[in-house]
């Protein structure tokens, strides 16, 4: 049994163990430790307390996938609800459908019961909101910031570096072998309002099948989109290649994208034989795993994959 996550899975990888040490699925134990992320204050990338959009909403992204079945749910642009991936696996379990957006699915998440957060952000977090903004923006725009006409102008400050594109990944092998991966997410900081990376977007920022692996994305939601990310290296591997020639393919498949807006990537991977692995765009960057036999995580560095950055 083994779980895999990016760094900020810390706060719930030994959840998710207990989970699978008691008996608990893949699935179990994916919703358990991204719930806990998802509850972290200081974790401004996921869930609660997240950066929020340009307006100073917050507008989460998640999605859970069951690499025994195929079957997968996922929510976008959802505001008011803490457990985003909880809501993704009720989408999974109950509806015919795999993903829900904005309105429907914060009213599927009351229907199920879930309990609505009315303040998502920390006074902190508004005031950071407020004062990054009008440090590029004059006040009589920020002022009157809903209601502007040309807001797509400043969706040049979602390219900040400092606050951009963070995410959490689980991905976990359970004692049946079944593998399950989850992703959720607050997207980029200050996004257009609506924008959905690809968190909640299957074969992107997220895929799973027992029969081969699975790999879930953090980074630059928009280019695991273009490039079909997951869906890709868990494609290689079932052409025959190693987790790491699959995953190195993967991320050259990012660096071969053309366009104007490229940045970078990072992805956390696991094969059907237990084998994992993290990569990255960005040298220095770690991820973590626990096995069943160890009494707590390891972080470990990532491979480095060069991805050339053009942006406008
Ligand atoms: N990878 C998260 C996002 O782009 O929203």
């Amino acid at each position: 049994m083994i779980v895999v996550a990016s760094s900020n899975g810390n706060v719930g990888i030994q959840a998710s163990m207990d989970v699978l040490k008691s008996g608990g699925s893949a699935l179990d134990a994916v919703e358990a430790g991204i719930r806990l992320v998802e509850a972290n204050p200081d974790d401004h990338t996921v869930g609660y307390n997240g950066y929020p959009n340009l307006l100073g909403e917050l507008e989460l992204d998640a999605s859970i996938m069951d690499g025994s079945t195929l079957e997968t749910g996922a929510v976008a642009g959802m505001k008011d609800y803490v457990y985003s991936i909880s809501v993704a696996r009720k989408v999974m379990e109950t509806l015919p459908h795999v993903l829900l957006v904005g309105d429907g699915a914060e009213r599927f998440a009351a229907e199920m019961g879930f309990e609505i957060e009315p303040e998502m952000l920390t006074n902190e977090m508004k005031d950071f909101w407020e004062e990054r903004l009008k440090r590029d923006m004059p006040d009589d725009v920020f002022d009157n910031i809903k209601d502007q006409p040309d807001l797509s102008r400043w969706v040049t400050l979602a390219s900040d570096a400092e606050k951009a594109k963070s995410t959490v990944n689980f991905i976990v092998q359970d004692k049946d072998g079944n593998i399950a991966s989850g992703v959720s997410t607050s997207g980029w900081a200050w996004k257009y309002p609506g924008r959905v990376g690809d968190s909640p977007i299957i074969g992107a920022g997220n895929y799973a099948d027992n029969r081969y692996g699975a790999c879930a994305c953090t980074g630059m939601g928009e280019m695991a989109i273009r490039a079909s990310t997951s869906h890709s290296l868990v494609f290689y591997l079932k052409m025959g290649l190693s987790l790491h020639e699959a995953s190195t393919r993967t991320m050259q498949d990012l660096n071969d994208l053309q366009g104007r807006f490229i940045s970078g990537m990072n992805l956390v991977a696991l094969d059907q034989a237990g084998n994992h692995t993290g990569f990255t765009s960005q040298k220095g960057k770690t991820y973590i795993y626990q096995t069943d036999d160890m009494d707590t995580f390891v972080e470990t560095e990532r491979e480095f994959v060069a991805i050339k950055h053009r942006w406008g």
